[in-house]
């Protein structure tokens, strides 16, 4: 198999060419600085579980998702990004990300009272 089909073969099983948003959530980290290691953790199953339940990935999927080890902002975590537009959240707790699920990655609104930053030009 080339690598051209190797990789191809990842993207179908993965379904890539079909998610609208991708979350990144900083968690388990190596050095826990932004929040308690169990406080990521907590957030993590959360978010997964949420997704899951919602049907927002699986055969239909809608938001891909990346546990990061550290995405540099190191205070009022747990941390999250969500893609496109570079919407940076803080204080990402589970009621935070449900907030975060329902507006943003359902229905593409900024959840501003945890807004850390966002990119100017899309
Ligand atoms: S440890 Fe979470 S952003 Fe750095």
């Amino acid at each position: 198999m080339t690598m051209l089909d190797e990789l191809q073969n990842a993207a179908e099983t993965l379904g890539l060419s079909r998610y609208v948003r991708h979350i990144f959530l900083c968690a388990d980290q190596t050095e826990a600085k932004c929040c308690a290691k169990e406080a990521g953790l907590e957030s993590w199953e959360f978010l997964k579980r949420r997704l899951k339940e919602l049907n927002l990935v699986g055969p239909r999927p809608l938001v891909y998702r990346t546990k990061a080890n550290c995405l540099r902002v190191c205070v009022r975590g747990p941390i999250a990004v969500v893609y496109p537009g570079a919407v940076w959240y803080h204080s990402c707790s589970p009621d935070v990300l449900e907030e975060i699920i329902q507006r943003h990655l359902i229905k593409g609104e900024i959840v501003e009272q945890y807004l850390i930053a966002r990119a100017r030009v899309v």
